[in-house]
């Protein structure tokens, strides 16, 4: 698949104190949605979309990621002989044609740090940014990171960010943008980062997949930490946009629901969604949901 950026940092360094205790000794990348961990629905989206390097931001008790990932010669010998041949091919990582890199976030300075700790990886190309903890689409398939590529080459953009229209009462919990023009890719005049619903911009929220260039690494640079100590990637992108740099938002379809899953409601909610959509045991999953929800 042509995608005009190859290059795709995954952050997945966050404790994820919110889903705990599923999360005490393993990342929440790697909690199981039906048949697979979160974490690995977003490299498969990001190999569709055209992406080959992928680095992964991890941190501390994050290493389980890495042992996904791995091939394991054994494993594949032994579903081999015993003719496991849809396993087999749910397991090739291979297949998905991916060089996988790994850094570590040592302390937790938020996400415009963990996204600066892809500087030397990203060099002076433009790059995906991709949450390991949002799946977008029902079982991670989406083509928005192509369209957000596309639109950043083709508007010769700074940023291009995308966005979903969430609740109001929901506003609080992301980066919302306020646009400067209307349609499926819109110019951005400014954000912030969770705002109160009274103040928010628009309903727009910062769905988890960015496109940077190069510039972004200096703009982190200049980004005070909030009060957690964090440094936001929301504060460098409104200096790009207030400076008059170029920042572009791409609006995911209806089909390319974000599944964000960094609480027990929004987990629960995915987990039962994509296994009442799965091919085999999606009908046997309904008829008991049935049975139960009427006892
Ligand atoms: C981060 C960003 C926020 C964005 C959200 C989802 O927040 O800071 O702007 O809306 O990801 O992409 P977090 O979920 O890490 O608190």
């Amino acid at each position: 698949m042509d995608c005009p950026i190859s290059r795709a940092v995954v952050p997945v360094a966050g404790l994820g104190t919110r889903l705990l205790p599923a999360t005490k000794s393993q990342p929440k990348e790697m909690l199981p949605v039906a048949r697979k961990p979160i974490v690995q629905y977003v490299v498969e989206e990001l190999a569709r979309n055209g992406v080959r390097n992928l680095l992964f931001v991890t941190g501390r008790g994050k290493a389980a990621i890495e042992n996904h990932f791995d091939s394991d010669p054994a494993l594949m010998e032994s579903l081999r002989k015993a003719g496991k041949d849809d396993l087999l091919l749910a397991l090739d990582f291979e297949e998905l044609g991916l060089n996988i890199l790994y850094t570590r976030q040592s302390v937790q300075r938020g996400l415009g740090d963990a996204i600066l700790h892809g500087e030397s990886f990203a060099g002076k190309e433009p790059f995906i940014v991709a949450l390991g903890d949002s799946i977008i689409g029902l079982h991670g398939e989406s083509m928005a990171c192509q369209r957000m590529a596309d639109a950043f080459v083709r508007e010769d953009a700074d940023v291009v960010i995308a966005v979903e229209e969430v609740e109001p009462a929901h506003v609080r919990f992301y980066g919302i943008v306020e646009p400067h023009g209307e349609g499926d890719v819109f110019r951005i005049r400014t954000m912030v980062e969770k705002p109160a619903p009274d103040t928010a911009p628009s309903r727009l929220a910062v769905s988890g997949r960015y496109v940077f260039g190069p510039g972004i690494f200096d703009r982190i640079r200049q980004v005070k930490p909030d009060k957690r100590g964090e440094i936001q990637i929301t504060d460098a992108i409104r200096a790009i946009a207030e400076g008059g740099g170029k920042v572009m938002g791409v609006k995911l379809r209806p089909e390319e629901k974000r599944y964000d899953i960094g609480n027990m409601p929004s987990y629960f909610e995915t987990f039962l969604e994509f296994a009442l959509a799965d091919p085999d045991h999606g009908e046997r999953v309904r008829t008991y949901l049935r049975r139960i929800l009427a006892e």
